[in-house]
């Protein structure tokens, strides 16, 4: 039994609830000063504001947050986390005026980094995903979601969803699992991608199924990639097979992803850059959680979601790194945090949710995590800030001072 006490909070930011907040929700934060939080066994026994609970004659150790900025733990609700080698040719390619869907055209991009994955094996591929987890945490991420889709055979994406099996089991990290086969179709497919589609849903869906390896199904839906119609049967058929759906959705052409969601209730959809009004309107509708990654559309130099069009329209936006090799060699939510603010035009308020509870909402946790309130796990930022402003404006910093994860301090700056 473990138990801890976070006192001398200058200020305490969080949104609250156990589901995605939308709308003028997203921005309604709960704000406390000079609080503090009483975690008992991994989970939040009490939140107040000034007096600290009458513990005496119990042995509770004391954590002085010095009347600085907390946050619940941020959640990374989109990463490609797991995957060999780095890509970092692309960038001269990219500079020379090739662009994303032109270097994947030419057997580069996601391709290149399946036959790295292929030939990793499962520990150098654990050992480095847990590098990178590691450095999340040391930014303030508590909860993470991980896809595999850089295997596209059976044997590889396995190995991706059993290292991040190990890493939910081993790191501090909670890590939720997205089998993403259909990320591209394999060059051995390339003129007969119906097979490849055939043995997604006829031997990859049920061998992560069987195995119980992975809770999401995602699909990457793009010109040159999969169709609308060809992603709503891999989808269909992982819901067969209890696999919760998402979509890559409008993320360089609009062809259909979020409507698809709506249709196919995915708990989210991710990317949409160029989603159309029509898009939103089908998210507000159907409730679906708009996960959206800003670095990558400052990494591909492209336009950004229209993530306030969003919030306006009702629709619950969370922000997520997008993590991977090719389009977003950033792990850091913290910069996510500063574009929500100064490309989307979110409040650092809805910002706030974006990263948290509707982080959380998006891979199906927002009951456990995501906010700090009783009952939810104790997942927590000492921020070294005075308040959530502060934390949107500083860019290029890392600012999270002290990571706090099931009431244990996993990581801590001096
Ligand atoms: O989310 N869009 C597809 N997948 C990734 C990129 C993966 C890669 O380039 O390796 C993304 O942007
Ligand atoms: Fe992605």
């Amino acid at each position: 039994m473990s138990i801890l006490l976070i006192h001398n909070i200058g200020l305490l930011a969080t949104p609250v609830g156990t589901a995605a907040r939308r709308g003028a929700e997203q921005g309604q934060i709960q704000l406390r000063k000079n609080a503090w939080v009483l975690i008992n066994d991994g989970v939040i026994a009490g939140v107040g504001e000034g007096a600290i609970p009458d513990l005496s004659g119990y042995f509770v150790p004391m954590l002085d947050a010095g009347g600085r900025l907390v946050t619940p733990g941020l959640v990374d609700a989109h990463t490609h986390l797991v995957f060999g080698g780095w890509r970092q040719n692309e960038l001269g390619l990219k500079l020379h005026g090739a662009t994303y869907l032109d270097i994947l055209a030419q057997g580069g991009g996601i391709l290149s980094t399946v036959t790295a994955t292929r030939k990793a094996t499962e520990q150098e591929l654990f050992d480095k995903a847990r590098a990178a987890l590691d450095e999340m945490m040391g930014m303030g991420v508590t909860t993470a979601e991980a896809k595999s889709g850089y295997g596209l055979d059976t044997d590889t994406e396995l190995k991706q969803l059993r290292v991040i099996r190990r890493l939910n089991e081993e790191h501090p990290l909670d890590v939720a699992a997205t089998f993403l086969g259909a990320h591209a179709v394999p060059i051995k497919y390339k003129n007969n991608r119906e097979t490849y589609i055939k043995l997604l849903c006829e031997q990859m869906i049920p061998a992560v199924a069987r195995e119980g390896l992975a809770k999401f199904c995602d699909v990457f839906c793009e010109t040159g990639v999969f169709s609308a119609e060809e992603s709503r049967r891999i989808l269909e058929t992982g819901k067969r097979y209890g696999l919760i759906p998402k979509i890559h959705a409008d993320e360089i052409d609009p062809i259909g992803g979020s409507e698809l969601t709506a249709e196919v209730g995915a708990i989210s959809a991710e990317h949409l850059i160029v989603c159309p009004p029509d898009g939103i309107a089908a998210m507000a509708k159907a409730g679906t959680v708009a996960c959206c990654l800003p670095a990558t559309s400052f990494y591909l130099g492209s336009t950004y979601a229209p993530a306030r069009d969003m919030v306006n329209a009702g629709v619950a936006v969370a922000m997520a790194s997008d993590f991977n090799p090719g389009s977003c060699p950033s792990l850091n939510l913290q910069f996510v945090m500063n574009l929500g603010c100064l490309k989307y035009k979110l409040t650092p308020e809805e910002v706030l949710t974006a990263v948290t509870l509707n982080g959380a909402a998006a891979i199906g946790m927002a009951d456990k995590v995501g906010s700090i309130e009783t009952g939810k796990q104790g997942d927590l930022v000492i921020w070294d800030a005075p308040d959530l402003d502060y934390i949107c404006y500083r860019m290029g910093s890392n600012l999270a001072k002290t990571v706090v994860k099931k009431g244990e301090v996993v990581k801590n700056r001096v």
